[in-house]
Formats: structure tokens, C-alpha cells, sequence
């Protein structure tokens, strides 16, 4: 597998944004998750005080316990009612010390008198939204350069909530899946479209593509619109959101996250608008919207696939009639390198591009 340096992304190995780290079922259980991302060994877990999320570096500063890795022995969890979440705090199985959701040791039972400052892990800026749980990552450590995913069809009665479709770890780099954003002359050979119009812009933080023609699988050939119409935004590296109009209307989701160099963990959802167009969810709208979400995740897996297999496009063999695989490039570059550098990358590739012999989508 290829890494960051292979692409010659920049000077970062993982890129800064806003990353789903889990779903939100993954951690409505008394135990805390051990996860890795980042290169990095974590501890998650939901306070059992306030219910909020926390995310930890994964080893004890005292002597490098993993404190949420599966444990059935200490009495910390024999005696913790199976667990070692206390509140909102952790405690280490080995000696007892507890963490707080800041990072902070704020017990150890067997010493009196202060705790020492540098007792702490680190705790990660994490967030839950739309039945997942996002984490900022920032190799500079800044505060959020954009919003955490949200979406207020979320919250509106008249759409069925997503459940995430959980695709496992994928052994490429993410520069693979970030190239499918321009990727106009895969749509016909893999995804059974037949694409009208099309283009792609980039904007900041923001990359788009907008197309639309008949398709052969998200679309229905008797009754409702056999035009199928996407408008797709990376918002940063990691989430990418699609509205769909054609058969139902709905919004997919695609998060990938980086585990290690070269290895990403990758989910699929879908949100649809009631399809018996009711201004609350009935029984019948929550199965027909479960199966137009595993017909979208089949559609994903067109994708899926073929990354599954393939060797790391380090040079690729572009063409005019290509979508603008470099300007997608150089978009995501800014995501690997000083923030004050951002500028730099974003004007290179500012715009909307049409791959050669394509219609624009904005011309009707
Ligand atoms: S290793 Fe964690 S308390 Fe000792
Ligand atoms: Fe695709």
C-alpha cells in the first residue's frame, strides 16, 4: 500500500477534519471501545453521568495500560459492575488511576495529596450527530476550521434516519476514494449511468461535483423519475454528502478515516425522504427506505471493489475527457499541510471544471 509521502500530499501524515470515528450504537453500551486512528491507539467511550462522548489517547501516562482495551480480570471492572467508566471518568485497570473526560487524572486511591498536572492523556474534540460520533483531527492542533456534519432532514419527522452501513478497513490510501469525487468516466463503465450533464467545482474546504442522466440501478424504470440527479460535496477530507433526487429523494453519506498510513475504515448510509411522501414516517416508508439504502450501498460497492484490488495510482494516465483528477489532488493537499499554507493549494484550484465533450450541469 501507498502513503501520504507516496502521493506526495505534504508534510502531514494524516489530514486535518472533521472524521467519523464510530456510530453512535458502536458505544451505547457500559463498556469503553478501543479504536485506532491516526496512527494512534485510542479509548472511546460514553460518560454514563451526562451521556457525552469522550475520546482519549489509549495508554495510561503511569505505565502504559491501554485503558479501554477488553478486560475481564482487574477488579477495577469485576468490581465496576463490568466496567471502568466511572461517571464520566475512566479508570486505568491497572493501578486504579482515573481520568477525566479532559484528559486529567483525578484519582488515584492509594496516594494522598496532589495529583501531579502532568498525570493526563490527551482528550480529542469529539462530537455526536446524525447517529455518529466525528472527531476533529489536527496535526496542529487548531481549533475547527468548519462545522461538524449536520444535516436538519435529520431531525425532520418526514425522513427515515439512517442506520450506518459499516464497510471495514480498506488497505488503500484515502487519496484513492477522494479521487471518485471527479471521477466522470467511471460513472458510465461502473455505475450504469448515463451522464447528461456534469461538473465539478471547488470551493475552500469544499470539494463538488454536480451530474445528472439515467441510471441504471438508483432509478426506477415504471414510475418516478428515471433521471437521477446527484449533487455530491466533500465537506474536507473525510464526509462526503450527496443529495440524490430521482427515484426518492435522499442524501447519502460516505465517511472514511484514516486507521494507519495507507489503511482507511470506511461507512454508507443513506437518508430518505418518506416515499409514500407522508409528512411522518410510517412502517411501510422505514422498509422501502432500508431497501433503496442497500440498493445505494450496492451502487458504493461498484466502487468498493474495484479500490479493493487495485495497485495505488501514484501517476496516473489522465485525458482531457477525464474529470480534473489534479485540480481534486491539489484541493486535497491543503488538508496535509499548515493551515497557513491553505490559501496556496485552495487558489489552484478554485472553480468549475468540465471534463472535455461533457455538458455543464449549471447549463440547462
Ligand atoms: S498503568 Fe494505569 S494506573 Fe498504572
Ligand atoms: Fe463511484
Amino acid at each position: 500500500m501507498a502513503t501520504t509521502q507516496d502521493y506526495r500530499l505534504g508534510e502531514f501524515t494524516f489530514p486535518r477534519g472533521w472524521f467519523m470515528i464510530a456510530t453512535s450504537d458502536d458505544i451505547n453500551t457500559h463498556k469503553p471501545l478501543a479504536v485506532r486512528f491516526f496512527g494512534q491507539d485510542l479509548a472511546l467511550y460514553r460518560g454514563r453521568e451526562t451521556g457525552r462522548v469522550v475520546l482519549l489517547d489509549a495508554y495510561c501516562p503511569h505505565m502504559k495500560t491501554h485503558l479501554a482495551a477488553p478486560n475481564d480480570t482487574s477488579y477495577v471492572i469485576l468490581d465496576g459492575g463490568g466496567t471502568n467508566i466511572e461517571g464520566d471518568s475512566i479508570r486505568c485497570p491497572y493501578h486504579a488511576w482515573r481520568f477525566g473526560p479532559d484528559g486529567q487524572c483525578n484519582d488515584i486511591p492509594y496516594h494522598e495529596g496532589p495529583i501531579p498536572k502532568t498525570a493526563c492523556v490527551r482528550s480529542w474534540t469529539v462530537v455526536e450527530s446524525l447517529g455518529a460520533v466525528w472527531v476533529w483531527h489536527d496535526p496542529e492542533g487548531g481549533e475547527p476550521e468548519w462545522d461538524h456534519p449536520s444535516l436538519p432532514e435529520w431531525d425532520d419527522p418526514a425522513w427515515v434516519r439512517w442506520k450506518f452501513d459499516d464497510l471495514g478497513e480498506l488497505k488503500q490510501h484515502p487519496q484513492e476514494v477522494i479521487d471518485n469525487i471527479c471521477d466522470y468516466g467511471h460513472l458510465g463503465p461502473i455505475h450504469g449511468s448515463t451522464v447528461q450533464r456534469y461538473e465539478n467545482e471547488f470551493k475552500g474546504h469544499l470539494a463538488i461535483q454536480r451530474q445528472c442522466g439515467p441510471h441504471r440501478t438508483l432509478v426506477s424504470e415504471d414510475g418516478g423519475s428515471p433521471i437521477l440527479h446527484t449533487d455530491t460535496t466533500y465537506h474536507g477530507p473525510g464526509v462526503l454528502i450527496s443529495y440524490l433526487t430521482g427515484f426518492y429523494e435522499s442524501i447519502l453519506m460516505i465517511n472514511h478515516t484514516p486507521i494507519d498510513d495507507g489503511l482507511i475504515k470506511v461507512w454508507h448510509a443513506l437518508l430518505v425522504k418518506s416515499p409514500s411522501g407522508k409528512s411522518e414516517v410510517t412502517v411501510e416508508d422505514t422498509i422501502a427506505a432500508g431497501q433503496f439504502q442497500h440498493a445505494s450501498l450496492l451502487a458504493f460497492k461498484q466502487d468498493f471493489e474495484v479500490w479493493t484490488n487495485k495497485a495505488p495510482c501514484l501517476n496516473g494516465m489522465f485525458i482531457p475527457s477525464d474529470g480534473p483528477f489534479m485540480k481534486a489532488r491539489i484541493w486535497y493537499k491543503q488538508f496535509f499541510n499548515p493551515r497557513e499554507r491553505k490559501n496556496e493549494f485552495v487558489s489552484k484550484c478554485e472553480g468549475v471544471y468540465v471534463p472535455k465533450g461533457a455538458e455543464p450541469y449549471s447549463q440547462q
